[in-house]
């Protein structure tokens, strides 16, 4: 088998018809996308009436989360630019997914995080792969600003979702599922922090819709953690709070295109706890297999809440008609917050090097 041909299975290979890809671009790939479709049969028994759950396990991808879509684009536009060096603010998995892109590019990277809130695993993978990791004293909101005033005067490509690079790779997802289930679903669930990927998925759905690739377009429904739900509040929140870091975002950039996607797709935004967060997050890897981060759980949590009837009043859900398709996009894999997982669920069973007394323990 030839590179070439090894080479042949990132987002931009596989789509780069539909991306800003000249001549020029080379192609900074990690062979990210084409992640996997997952029925599940047990959501679906849950909602009933003929529906079908699909989780886009977006966790598989090279650095664990679906930022690896958008920056392959956007280290490869800005090395055919000509940088040296790129910068994001980032609540965890983009600083991962830049950090590792820039050092396949052998270009320098750096990281703007707010301090103490991120995620193990993520804060590892920027330092292995050779980040400047900078922990600021603010927020996500705070980072992105400073970012974007860096960038105003240093000669350093911005590579948070503000770069348009970012969405136009991360809507390739969109691309995959409309290939694999021949057709749009009707709903689409994901969570939403700084809410690029809502925006980036509806780029995708609509590219295609206008290609004649899909009948229709899926309703949008965007999570927002409870306490830090800017969207669907219609105001900035100040000091923004959740256990689901990655989404721990007051001032969302991507905020006016998340409402044309909700809007025009008839979909909605709304809101699940911690609680609801973390319930979902271990059902999911107890249930179905899948481990993912607890913002990634935001979409199946909106599923159970959906189906509560205590919590009718509340929920925006729209009415699923019977016989629907949904896909909840699971976005970072769960090992980028191992911390979370233990003490939610961290339970040890102490024995002695003692067969009689293992079987017997297990027993019980
Ligand atoms: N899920 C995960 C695991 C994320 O890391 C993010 C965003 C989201 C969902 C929300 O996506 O921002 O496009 O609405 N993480 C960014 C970061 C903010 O810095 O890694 P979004």
């Amino acid at each position: 088998m030839s590179i070439r041909t090894l080479n042949d299975r990132g987002v931009l290979a596989r789509w780069k018809q539909y991306l800003p890809v000249t001549e020029r671009t080379p192609f900074i790939s990690l062979n990210e996308g084409s992640t996997p479709l997952i029925h599940s049969p047990k959501l679906s028994a849950i909602i009933g009436r003929d529906c079908q759950v699909f989780i886009k396990y977006e966790g598989l991808n090279p650095t664990g989360s679906f930022k690896d879509r958008g920056m392959t684009v956007a280290l490869s536009k800005a090395v055919e630019d000509g940088a040296q060096a790129v910068i994001c603010a980032s609540t965890g998995n983009t600083s991962a997914a830049a950090a590792a892109y820039a050092a396949r590019a052998g270009i320098t990277c750096a990281v703007l995080l707010p301090a103490g809130k991120i995620a193990f695993g993520k804060l590892a993978q920027a330092f292995i792969y050779g980040a400047k990791v900078v922990a600021i004293e603010g927020n996500f909101d705070d980072a992105l600003r400073l970012v974007r005033e860096i960038g105003e005067t240093e000669p350093i490509a911005i590579v948070n979702s503000i770069n348009p690079h970012r969405l136009q790779g991360q809507k390739t997802a969109s691309f995959e599922i409309i290939e694999e289930l021949g057709d749009a679903p009707e709903f689409h669930l994901l969570p939403v922090g700084n809410a690029g990927n809502i925006s980036a998925y509806w780029l995708g759905y609509d590219e295609f819709h206008r290609l004649g690739k899909s009948t229709h377009r899926p309703k949008m429904v965007g999570f927002q953690a409870a306490g830090s739900a800017p969207i669907f509040h219609n105001r900035i929140v100040e000091k923004p709070e959740t256990i689901a870091s990655a989404i721990r975002i007051g001032n969302p950039a991507s905020w006016e295109l998340a409402n044309t996607a909700i809007h025009e797709s008839g979909g909605a935004i709304d809101i699940v706890t911690d609680e609801e967060i973390l319930r979902a997050q271990a059902w999911l890897a107890s249930h179905e297999g899948i481990f993912v981060e607890p913002a990634s759980a935001a979409g199946i949590a909106g599923i159970f809440k959906s189906l509560d009837p205590q919590r009718a009043h509340e929920r925006r859900l729209p009415h699923i008609p019977d016989g629907s398709r949904i896909v909840c996009t699971v976005t970072g894999h769960g090992l980028k917050d191992p911390d979370v997982a233990k003490e939610q669920c961290g339970s040890v069973i102490p024995a002695k090097a003692d067969k009689s007394e293992i079987v017997r323990l297990l027993s019980k």
